[in-house]
């Protein structure tokens, strides 16, 4: 055959015949001089694609559940650390929730599919479990209970599927199960925090109790007869005789932003410098002093940092409240939860950089106070296009003068920050145009700031007068982000 003139086969290899030519072993010693090491995977698993497919669609409800009961929990939450962990832990679980919803696809189960995907047992459980009695019934019941079993399933289901076939399955699990490891150790310490801080322990370990005699009357994590430790249904499970929730509506989240007794707080002003006054002989066990203006913005962006509690709580609050959506949103929604969660981290940990006790500076109620009463979608307007829009400026000007003034520090922490926020507003206003039904920004901000308006004037917070020519940038410098 004629060399077809491929630049690279100068000498007719491509074309010439392959075996029984020496080329074919290519350079080096040959292949049986070696004892690599084997490969002990055994072929054969458990489940078809089929049974494989029902129990990936019962994890990733129990991830979405775990989410959203964890956000709708956010508020009603007062102790920061436990607060700031909920922020990272939600994104865990979309993580997971994620990759199992993108395996699904790839086992014949389109995304919608996934996403309506509903089981009445797991809907009760559920139910109940947010109907906890208090914060720490909620950790002690989700860290103690329900993620333990979810570890155990997915190690279960990990080693029974077949290992070659559904190795992505195997790999994707395995993954998942490295942020459980991480999470269960935080809940134990917690758990452990709560009993020391003088939760009753008895109390805690009957509502685990409960709950873990619910969670295998309802078939488990995974609903198999064979997997009883992993919270299955296993040869008898009998069903608690009474629920906490029974006969009630859907759980409200608490509609107070509850903060625990080492902040002080105010709400009736934007300006820290004004609160510290005002509030300072009450509260602030500290009235910070400036020694230039640079000194002033930088405390001011750094208080405001750590007061993004409140758009933890916020989008927290969006998430819960915001169903029949793709699950695509709970994920977006659920990294912005994180990167707030990084930012509240930031602004405490940069409080103590400069020299202060977080806990000495007064926090700031007023955005969440706006939000808490604005119907979920209008909250998630105003978070993004008002508070959102302006502090992604705000922290670039900042940034700038900062690492002009050789603070690095400081610098580099708002320069990250504004990339973050620059994400929020691509993922906010796409969800925004989804939710609100209509490609015009112009209309849903329009919308939003007479709802914002409304509970300003309601709140006392401006009068009759600066509503009407309030603009944008006052708005959003009043509720911020
Ligand atoms: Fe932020
Ligand atoms: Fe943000």
């Amino acid at each position: 055959m004629k060399n077809n003139g491929h630049p690279k086969d100068r000498n007719g290899a491509m074309e010439k015949a392959w075996s029984g030519s020496p080329e074919l072993r290519g350079v080096g010693k040959n292949l049986t001089r070696f004892e690599f090491p084997k490969d002990s995977r055994r072929l054969g698993g458990d489940f078809t694609v089929e049974q494989n497919v029902k129990t990936l669609l019962r994890f990733f409800l129990f991830e979405r559940n775990m989410l959203r009961a964890i956000a709708g929990w956010s508020m009603g939450t007062p102790e920061f650390e436990v607060k700031v962990e909920y922020g990272r832990h939600i994104y865990w679980h979309a993580e997971a929730g994620m990759k199992i919803r993108t395996r699904l696809t790839e086992l014949r189960t389109a995304e919608e599919t996934t996403d309506k995907f509903s089981d009445d047992g797991i809907a009760e459980f559920f139910h109940e479990l947010i109907y906890s009695e208090s914060p720490a019934h909620f950790v002690a019941a989700l860290y103690g209970v329900i993620l333990p079993a979810m570890r155990l399933a997915y190690a279960e289901h990990s080693a029974h599927t077949d290992q070659v076939a559904d190795a992505p399955t195997v790999r994707m699990l395995r993954q998942i199960l490295v942020d459980y490891d991480e999470m269960i150790a935080w809940g134990k310490g917690a758990i452990e925090a709560y009993i020391r801080g003088g939760y009753d322990e008895s109390s805690l370990h009957k509502w685990q109790y409960h709950i873990e005699k619910l969670l295998r009357s309802a078939g488990g994590a995974t609903n198999s007869p064979t997997s009883a430790r992993g919270g299955g249904r296993g040869v008898e499970a009998p069903r608690p005789a009474k629920l906490r929730s029974e006969g009630k509506p859907p759980f409200e989240r608490s509609f107070i932003a509850t903060r625990d007794p080492r902040f002080g707080t105010f709400e009736h002003t934007y300006e820290y410098q004004e609160a510290d006054k005002t509030e300072g002989s009450v509260q602030a066990k500290e009235s910070p002093e400036y020694e230039s203006e640079f000194d002033k913005t930088r405390l001011n962006l750094v208080r405001s940092q750590r007061d993004e509690i409140d758009a933890i709580e916020t989008f927290c609050n969006v998430l819960y409240e915001i169903r029949d959506v793709p699950f695509g949103f709970d994920f977006d929604l659920a990294r912005i939860i994180w990167d707030e969660t990084r930012h509240t981290e930031l602004g405490h940990k940069a409080m103590e950089a400069l020299g202060h006790d977080p806990y000495d500076l007064l926090n700031r109620l007023l955005g969440i106070k706006v939000r808490t009463k604005m119907p979920a979608l209008y909250s998630l307007a105003e978070i993004n296009l008002f508070g959102e829009a302006n502090i992604v400026q705000e922290v670039l000007r900042y940034s700038r003068e900062a690492y002009e003034k050789g603070d690095d520090l400081t610098g580099r922490m708002f320069d990250y920050v504004n990339a973050d926020e620059r994400t929020h507003l691509t993922k906010g206003v796409h969800w925004l145009k989804q939710i609100f039904g209509t490609d015009s920004v112009q209309e849903i901000e329009q919308k939003t700031k007479k709802v914002a308006v409304e509970r300003l004037l309601e709140l006392g917070i401006i009068n009759h007068d600066v509503a009407l020519t309030i603009s944008h940038r006052e708005l959003a410098k009043i509720i911020g982000e």
